[in-house]
């Protein structure tokens, strides 16, 4: 993708979140099953209780209640792209946290030296997975460490199949897998995946979920399928839809992990 093309496509993906912030709780049954196991990753985690604390992709505050729950004196950094999201997070969290509309891939401006740095179901939307972790890596204190969750290949099969039975190309976007997961060369890294099934009552509840949560921009250079085959794949989806949501818990060291 060239630079222009990227840029237009994180501001489709900004915008959509952005419009989406009041409604996105009662969609993200997923993104708050997710939120909670990273917590429970974080809390077991061997981290400084009044370090410094940055979470990338904050949304209206699933993990960063969390956070604020589990480290009362920490200094707590809340970003996400969208502004409203922000708000939204600051409206659940009061006025204890930093907030900062923020790139997450991009993260300038920070002064650096953070404990942990957190985020969960945001980095599958950055436009350069390696140099955005490189970058945020780079913000980690000595001994600290990057704990997230993001989507793996296997996410959404069901629907790519579904495409594929009709000869449709599917916009969901390529995800990394464990094996290729793009980690900064030679710094310590660990991964864990789960493979969460999602029940929806059929392939339009599908889109109707994705699209409430501002997740529908699909992969770069997807072509829309037109009205007709989109009936097509709907009609083949009448009946009760599952789809998996491939999760990797990834976890970056600044350093021998302790
Ligand atoms: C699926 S939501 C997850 C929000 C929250 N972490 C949660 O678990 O509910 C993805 C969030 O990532 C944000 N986001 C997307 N691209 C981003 C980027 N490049 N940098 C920072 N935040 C981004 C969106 O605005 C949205 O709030």
């Amino acid at each position: 993708m060239n630079g222009k093309t990227s840029e237009d496509r994180k501001q489709r993906i900004t915008r959509a979140f952005a419009a989406r912030a009041s409604g996105y709780d009662s969609a993200a049954d997923v993104q708050w099953l997710v939120a909670s196991r990273l917590a429970e990753r974080i809390e077991a985690a061997p981290l400084r209780p009044n370090g410094r604390i940055l979470e990338i992709g904050c949304g209206t505050g699933f993990l960063s209640a969390r956070l604020a729950e589990a480290f009362p004196d920490a200094e707590l950094v809340l970003t996400d792209i969208a502004a409203s999201m922000l708000e939204r997070c600051r409206i659940r969290l009061g006025e204890r946290p930093q907030y900062r509309v923020l790139d997450g891939e991009r993260p300038h401006g920070l002064e650096g030296g953070f404990d942990l740095i957190a985020s969960s179901l945001a980095l599958q939307w950055f436009v350069d997975l390696r140099g955005g972790i490189d970058r945020l890596g780079a913000l980690l204190a000595p001994g600290g460490r990057m704990m997230f969750a993001t989507l793996g290949r296997k996410t959404f099969g069901e629907w790519r199949q579904a495409h594929g039975a009709l000869g449709l190309v599917c916009g969901t976007p390529e995800y990394p897998g464990a094996d290729d997961f793009p980690w900064p060369p030679a710094a310590p890294h660990r991964l864990e995946e789960e493979l969460i099934r999602q029940p929806y009552d059929d392939g339009h509840d599908f889109v109707r979920t994705l699209k409430a949560l501002g997740a529908g921009e699909p992969a770069p250079g997807h072509q829309p399928l037109s009205p007709g085959s989109f009936r097509r794949l709907l009609t083949s989806l009448q009946s009760e839809f599952t789809a998996t949501y491939h999760i990797l818990y990834g976890e970056l060291y600044a350093g021998e992990p302790r």
